[in-house]
């Protein structure tokens, strides 16, 4: 499974960038506002950390405008990917950019029908959001466990599930056990994939008991 992270804050992306984990980065309007930084720039520093995908979304809702708007994401850098909404003018754009062999990532998936029409147009990835549909009263996993199924049921389909708005350790868990391919975390949330507080007592009794011995290693 791909680690990819979820946000635009450059510092935090170099600070998890060491732990080796980072396959890709995900960013969105609304994380670029919270960055407060201007997109062409914030993109091209995360594409200098993290070799992998980084996905700059657009901002236009109607093909041109879109196609336009990506001819200039996609000059930032080799692994800037272009992330489109689920329309039928972002589906047309997909199909477009994947013809000239850019890599697109789908966003704003809510539904197994809108995922299957993503694979069609040849997305990379598909972004489904199960955080967002948790937060209605819905099973995000549920639409997870639907995309992974029909997926795998057509082997010449080749979109990855990038599993989106993600809120706790348990989905990405579960989606590991569905066998999606990518989890995009916020930072927190990879943070407390370690945590587990019977590591850390039993941490704090081995070091307590080690002193005792009065022993060295080195
Ligand atoms: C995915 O690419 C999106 O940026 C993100 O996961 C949205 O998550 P949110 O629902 O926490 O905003």
């Amino acid at each position: 499974m791909k680690f990819f992270i979820d946000t635009a804050d450059v510092s935090e992306i170099k600070d998890l960038s060491s732990s080796g984990f980072l396959d890709g980065v995900t960013t969105n309007p609304s994380l670029i506002k919270k960055s407060g930084r201007n997109i062409n720039e914030v993109i091209a520093e995360i594409c200098d950390i993290v070799p992998g995908p980084v996905s700059a979304e657009v901002a236009a809702t109607n093909y041109n405008d879109m196609i336009a708007e990506a001819q200039v994401l996609k000059k930032i850098a080799k692994n800037v990917t272009i992330k489109v909404p689920l329309t039928w003018d972002g589906l047309k754009a997909c199909r477009t950019l994947r013809d000239e062999d850019v890599l697109v990532n789908v966003t704003l998936c809510f539904s197994a029908s809108q995922a299957l029409l993503a694979a069609k147009s040849g997305a990379t990835f598909i972004s489904p959001f199960v955080g967002r549909l948790d937060d209605i009263g819905l099973d995000g996993m549920d639409l997870i466990s639907d995309i992974c199924t029909i997926y795998s049921n057509y082997p010449n389909l080749n979109t990855e599930v990038l599993v989106a708005s993600i809120r706790s350790p348990k989905h990405v868990i579960e989606a590991a056990k569905m066998g999606a391919d990518i989890v995009t975390l916020p930072p927190n949330v990879l943070k407390q994939l370690i945590s587990h507080p019977l590591t850390d007592n039993g941490l704090k009794a081995f070091l307590e008991d080690w002193k005792m011995t009065g022993q060295s290693i080195t």
